[in-house]
């Protein structure tokens, strides 16, 4: 719990810096956020920044993406360091040579991909859109990646395309925690909840969800079931928030020891510090900005 004195320091500091934040993040810096939301919402937010500053708490790729979107602006991280590990699994290099393999392809990217990769995408996606950015590409080939989980669900709900993943085997390792064995003892120990699962779990794991989501349609399914408890399968900071504006529902991690490590490298020190000194700048090569922003852009207007 944050003092009021604390909570009136970062009112001030605030004054011209809007805080986003990724539902991962500490409960400390969620409550303070202006925005906190999935990959998807968090670039939304990002194209109705009003405020000279943006301290981005979350990881590279979303940094990016808001400084794509705001080349205007300064944006800043806790922590620089914060690399997503999987965006690191598909270089650049590896995309163009998929591409030379399959020129009749389109590529989709995972927004959870390095800005030098997504330069050379047709369109990226998100957790939350993957399905209806694929299906809206009216090439049959679809090269996808990095996440070969993510893959596999779009395959799984978008028939009429060859989905090809890229690289092969692309994972998150958080989600790759996630085991057949704790959906089956969850649901034994709880079985009146419903089992909330991202599509970064393996497909065996998805195959035992009641529903698929983003972190974000998690927040949206509670709300709308009428279910009392849940079982969520995903990194345990969308467990914080949702207990915190679910106070009469029950939410059981799915793995409690599924924890980001990049996500939680966002310290409450080390964002007070950026919050007083602006130092850790996110800077995009110049280079592949134009064709970054491109496939960003054709996303955000796909899911208008
Ligand atoms: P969401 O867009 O669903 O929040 O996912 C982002 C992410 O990195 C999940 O690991
Ligand atoms: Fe990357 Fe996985 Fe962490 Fe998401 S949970 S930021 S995909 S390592």
């Amino acid at each position: 719990m944050l003092t009021d004195e604390v909570l009136r320091e970062v009112r001030e500091l605030k004054q011209d810096c809007i805080v986003l934040a990724h539902n991962y993040q500490i409960p400390e810096i969620q409550e303070v956020a202006d925005f906190v939301g999935d990959s998807l919402g968090l670039c939304r937010a990002a194209q109705r920044i009003d405020k000279p500053y943006i301290l981005f708490c979350g990881v590279d790729f979303m940094a990016e993406s808001a400084a794509l979107l705001n080349p205007d602006k300064t944006v800043l991280m806790p922590d620089l360091e914060a690399h997503c590990p999987m965006a690191a699994q598909l270089p650049a290099e590896v995309l163009r040579r998929a591409k030379e393999e399959h020129p009749d392809a389109a590529v989709v990217l995972y927004i959870n991909t390095r800005l030098e990769a997504r330069a050379e995408a047709d369109i990226i996606c998100t957790s939350a859109n993957a399905v209806k950015i694929v299906s809206s590409v009216p090439e049959k080939k679809v090269l996808f990646g990095p996440d070969a989980n993510l893959a596999w669900h779009v395959q799984r709900h978008v028939r009429d395309k060859q989905i090809i993943p890229v690289p092969e085997k692309g994972h998150c390792i958080t989600h790759l925690l996630f085991k057949r064995e704790h959906v089956e003892r969850a649901r034994e120990e709880h079985p009146e909840a419903e089992v909330l699962i991202h599509p970064e779990c393996t497909p065996e794991v998805q195959l035992l969800a009641d529903h698929i989501c983003s972190t974000e349609q998690m927040v949206r399914r509670v709300k709308e079931s009428s279910a009392k408890e849940f079982i969520i399968g995903t990194e345990i900071g969308l467990v914080h928030r949702l207990r915190r504006e679910f106070p009469d529902r029950r939410f059981y991690p799915l793995y409690e020891r599924a924890i980001c490590r990049t996500m939680k490298m966002n310290t409450w020190e080390k964002f007070m510090q950026q919050l007083r000194e602006r130092k850790n700048v996110v800077r995009i090569d110049p280079g592949i900005a134009e064709r970054a922003m491109l496939s960003l852009q054709r996303m955000l207007e796909l899911s208008a």
